[in-house]
């Protein structure tokens, strides 16, 4: 019998995981779940009602409310909000919370794509392949920055790398479930690389790993 092909997700703000993710979740044809939605609607939500971001009473009964499915990028991709999320991130009632419906998606069938930062270390430790993506801070932040100009948002370089390092700071700070890669992790470093080139390299990262769980075929 095939195994799931579960496929693990992780790096910091605007490393290209996300898009990554989505192209694999297409090429492979599985469901995707992009997990930082999951904090950013938690802290939507919280924002939404006047409520603080540090209370983690309020901050679970919103993640337990959480719907997967209505879960939509555009309306939570501010960046007020991704700060948000990273601050209720560090509450470990939040994150086991979300955590339980984030592995729930994966066990879900054939397998899936779940990105974030921390699904090869944590949701889904026993992925068949697990890529941590990463790319320089400034690299990341000319990204972030295109992106945005192409929204309309308005907003200097360097408050944006700014934003980015101390993202990165909280993210792989915190005490609970920190940014790292998954002892058996493949890096893919995109800093010089294009979206194509990244994700061929991804396919074929996955691809042996899939062949290594399944020599005989
Ligand atoms: O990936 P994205 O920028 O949407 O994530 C927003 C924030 O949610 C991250 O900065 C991080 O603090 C948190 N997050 C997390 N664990 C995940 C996904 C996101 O802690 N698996």
């Amino acid at each position: 019998m095939t195994a799931p092909l579960v496929i693990a997700i992780d790096g910091p703000a605007a490393s290209g995981k996300g898009t990554l993710a989505r192209r694999l979740a297409e090429h492979f044809d599985l469901p995707h779940l992009d997990t930082g939605l999951t904090y950013r609607a938690v802290a939507k939500a919280l924002l939404d009602s006047g409520q603080p971001l540090d209370r983690e009473a309020l901050a679970v009964d919103a993640a337990r409310r959480l719907d997967l499915v209505g879960l939509d990028r555009d309306q939570l991709s501010h960046h007020e909000i991704g700060e948000a999320a990273s601050k209720v991130a560090v509450m470990s009632a939040v994150r086991r919370t979300l955590v339980d419906q984030q592995r729930l998606f994966a066990k879900n069938g054939r397998g899936a794509v779940l990105d974030g930062r921390d699904i090869g270390t944590v949701v889904c430790p026993d992925a068949m392949a697990k890529l941590f993506i990463t790319a320089a801070p400034n690299e990341r932040a000319r990204r972030r920055w295109n992106e945005m100009q192409l929204k309309g948002e308005v907003i200097d370089f360097e408050a944006v790398l700014a934003d980015i390092k101390r993202r990165d700071k909280r993210d792989m700070g915190r005490a609970d479930s920190p940014l790292k890669p998954a002892r058996d992790a493949h890096l893919l470093d995109t800093s010089q690389m294009d979206i194509e080139a990244a994700f061929r390299a991804a396919i074929s990262l996955v691809e042996k790993a899939q062949s290594a769980a399944h020599p005989e075929s």
